[in-house]
């Protein structure tokens, strides 16, 4: 029989790998419910009309991108290329939105993305993903983008470069865009790729975000977008850079950020690696403002960002393994038993244990109990008829004391207790 892999660009993740994801997962949860947000998860699968009316029918994402496939009835679904569509989706369709309240949401889980897969791009990828509905103060920007960064820092990414631009509203945006086009017009569009030559007309911003060589070239030179933004635009930029140039986060104005999904209005941010190669975004966001009347709900502001999970484990600072508390060592078949017994004691004291499933000499047993990094071996014999003798090994200091069964779980959980005490006080 040959061999089933899996399709390219769709990757499993084995530990120690997938531990690092669970924790920057759960540093994820701890950041954003400091910071008032909850989760909420939604379908992976939804009507492809969503995202071409929530991302733009002009967009990468949605003109080449997407897993679309029609259903059993017809009906055209796609897999989701990105969590925001889904989220507001959900809120409009479950009535959560009301005039003067803020609602905040994660989201984590798998997006998919038909792209050419390289390092730090995949077509299954993971994202963390922010949506706070309902607030148009620039406070908020300046919260999310500290909420991001703290989370960063807290899973040991401080050395990245945060950058920020305002991309307009629709009462600044046209003019905008015809001197775009006029700029397009003036240098050479033959230069432009295919796409481009169109896009140049029906949304020119995009060509900004084009990475083929020739329309970068085009690109050099072309308006600022921040020189184009009406008053009220300026006036939250301003107070958004205002807000952030007396706190510590140092962040970079990009005028050239445009984003590669449509729905953006005024504040956009992105944080940049320089340690992962081409794809060195490492999450993006910014405001949506008409976004949520686009899809059929009320006219509400929004705000929010999503960071590529593959990419944070691809530069967080390397875990050590976590390691068992026990392991039971067993000398002989009939003990077996007895080790399933006071694993189960010992686990619901939430001890971390394992034991051998079948029958194996103690040198073996105890190559499996450091590969498993447990701290004690709990080795177990025979002491007559129906008893049992227990002699625990402490694998840090080699030290072995005999201990009753009945007093096991009561020293383990002191000794290991104490010894997480001194391992969280490093510097006493
Ligand atoms: P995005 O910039 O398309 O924004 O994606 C956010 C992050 O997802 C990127 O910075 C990158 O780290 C990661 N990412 C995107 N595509 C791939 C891929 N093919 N493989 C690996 N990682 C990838 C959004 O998706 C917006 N929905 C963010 C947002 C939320 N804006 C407002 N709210």
């Amino acid at each position: 029989m040959t061999m089933i892999q899996s399709g390219k660009g769709f990757v499993d993740l084995f530990p120690p790998k997938s531990d690092v994801f669970t924790a920057i997962e759960s540093t994820a949860r701890d950041v954003f419910t400091r910071y008032g947000c909850r989760e909420l998860r939604t379908p992976i699968i939804e009507f492809t009309e969503l995202f071409v009316r929530g991302i733009g029918d002009e967009t990468d994402v949605v003109q080449k991108e997407m897993y679309s496939f029609p259903d059993r009835k017809g009906r055209s679904m796609t897999l989701r290329p990105e969590a925001t569509a889904g989220v507001l989706r959900a809120c409009i369709q479950h009535k959560l939105l009301r005039q003067n309240e803020v609602l905040k949401f994660f989201t984590l889980g798998p997006m998919f993305r038909y792209e050419r897969p390289q390092m730090g791009r995949q077509r299954q990828f993971h994202q963390i993903n922010v949506e706070v509905l309902g607030a148009s103060s620039p406070l908020v920007d300046v919260d999310m983008l500290f909420m991001l960064h703290r989370f960063l820092s807290e899973i040991g990414l401080t050395s990245l470069e945060y950058q920020l631009n305002s991309l307009g509203c629709p009462a600044c945006r046209p003019t905008f865009q015809a001197s775009l086009e006029n700029h397009f017009r003036d240098a050479n569009p033959d230069d432009l790729c295919d796409d481009c030559r169109r896009r140049m007309h029906t949304n020119p911003l995009r060509v900004l975000d084009c990475k083929v060589p020739g329309c970068k070239a085009v690109a050099q030179g072309a308006p600022v977008i921040t020189e184009h933004n009406c008053a009220p635009c300026r006036t939250h930029f301003d107070a958004v850079i205002g807000l952030l140039g007396r706190s510590r986060l140092q962040i970079r104005l990009n005028p050239m950020l445009v984003r590669g999904l449509d729905y953006y209005q005024g504040t956009t941010f992105e944080v940049v690696s320089t340690d992962i190669g081409a794809q060195s975004s490492v999450a993006g966001g910014g405001r949506y403002d008409g976004l949520i009347r686009q899809l059929g709900g009320p006219d509400m502001p929004g705000i929010g960002f999503a960071c590529g999970l593959e990419r944070l484990a691809m530069l967080v600072p390397e875990q050590p393994e976590p390691g068992m508390d026990v392991f039971i060592a067993a000398q002989e078949e009939s003990l077996l038993e007895k080790a399933l017994e006071i694993a189960q004691v010992l686990r619901s004291r939430r001890l971390s244990v394992e034991f051998p499933y079948a029958q194996r000499s103690m040198k073996s047993q105890m190559r499996s109990a450091n590969k498993a990094g447990a701290r004690f071996v709990l080795m177990l014999d025979k002491a007559g008829q129906e008893q049992c003798s227990v002699q625990l090994k402490d694998m840090g200091s080699g030290e072995q004391q005999a201990l009753s069964e009945g007093d096991v779980a009561a020293y383990l959980e002191t000794r290991i207790a104490e010894r997480s005490r001194t391992m969280s006080r490093p510097d006493e």
